[in-house]
Order: C-alpha cells, then sequence, then structure tokens
C-alpha cells in the first residue's frame, strides 16, 4: 500500500514535469531566437541601445508595454515600416508569441 503511494506520486511527479517542459523549452528556443535575430536592434536588454538599434530609432521595451500583445504580435509578424522585417514567413504564431512573451519579459530586467 505505501510502495502503490510512493509508485504514484513519482509518476505523477514524471506527469507534471512532462506537462511543463514544452513551456520552459518554448521560453528558451524563444530566448534564442531573440538573441540571434532581435538584439541587433532590440538589443540584448531590450534597450535598443545597439548600433543599428540606434539608426532604426528603436525604444525601449518598458515604453512599449502600454501596446497590447495582440498589436506586438501583429508588428512582429507584419513588420514596422521599413525599419523591422516581418517574421510570418521565418515563425508560426506560437513562435511569434514566444518572442514576444521573451520580449515583454525584458521590461523587468
Ligand atoms: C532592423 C532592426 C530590427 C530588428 C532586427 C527587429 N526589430 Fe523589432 N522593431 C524595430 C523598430 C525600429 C521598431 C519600432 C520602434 C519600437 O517600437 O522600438 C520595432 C518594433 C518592435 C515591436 C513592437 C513594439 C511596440 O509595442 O510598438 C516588437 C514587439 C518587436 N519589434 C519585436 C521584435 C522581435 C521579436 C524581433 C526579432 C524576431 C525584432 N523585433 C527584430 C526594429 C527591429
Amino acid at each position: 500500500m505505501k510502495l502503490n503511494r510512493n509508485r504514484l506520486r513519482i509518476v505523477l511527479g514524471l506527469a507534471i514535469i512532462c506537462l511543463a517542459l514544452p513551456g520552459v523549452l518554448r521560453a528558451q528556443e524563444a530566448e534564442g531566437i531573440y538573441k540571434k535575430k532581435c538584439a541587433v536592434c532590440h538589443g540584448k536588454d531590450g534597450l535598443g541601445k545597439t548600433a543599428k538599434g540606434k539608426k532604426v530609432h528603436v525604444k525601449t521595451v518598458a515604453e512599449n508595454m502600454s501596446h497590447s500583445v495582440a498589436d506586438q504580435i501583429k508588428i512582429v509578424q507584419e513588420g514596422k515600416g521599413n525599419d523591422m522585417d516581418g517574421y510570418k514567413k521565418e515563425f508560426g504564431l506560437d513562435e511569434i508569441k514566444g518572442l514576444v512573451d521573451y520580449y515583454r519579459s525584458l521590461a523587468n530586467k
């Protein structure tokens, strides 16, 4: 009886880890893509103080936090004027959501 309960705990624990894993992996993937593709302009810290970022007048993430996630997803999909390319051909909606989440998380750093 006691053994069964312990086994149950292990199985439940593993199930929880398996359910949480995709989310953790997605967050890590977003960070990797951001650093490779977005940080040139937005900066690793989200402040946009890179050479390219200054040239195209990138704002800090904090300045943009009043904008909705939905609007920001659209901007990453479609791009922004001549300054930022759209990424909808390169990344699916899930990936873009992850990128916007990661972008917004930089406001707290
Ligand atoms: C060539 C420079 C450049 C690159 C590369 C770039 N951006 Fe941008 N991005 C801009 C500029 C310029 C704006 C408009 C000004 C601003 O809001 O900072 C912008 C706007 C945004 C916005 C909207 C902010 C708002 O609320 O108005 C988001 C979100 C964003 N970028 C995310 C990304 C992500 C994610 C990537 C990488 C996949 C990326 N950007 C790559 C230049 C760039």
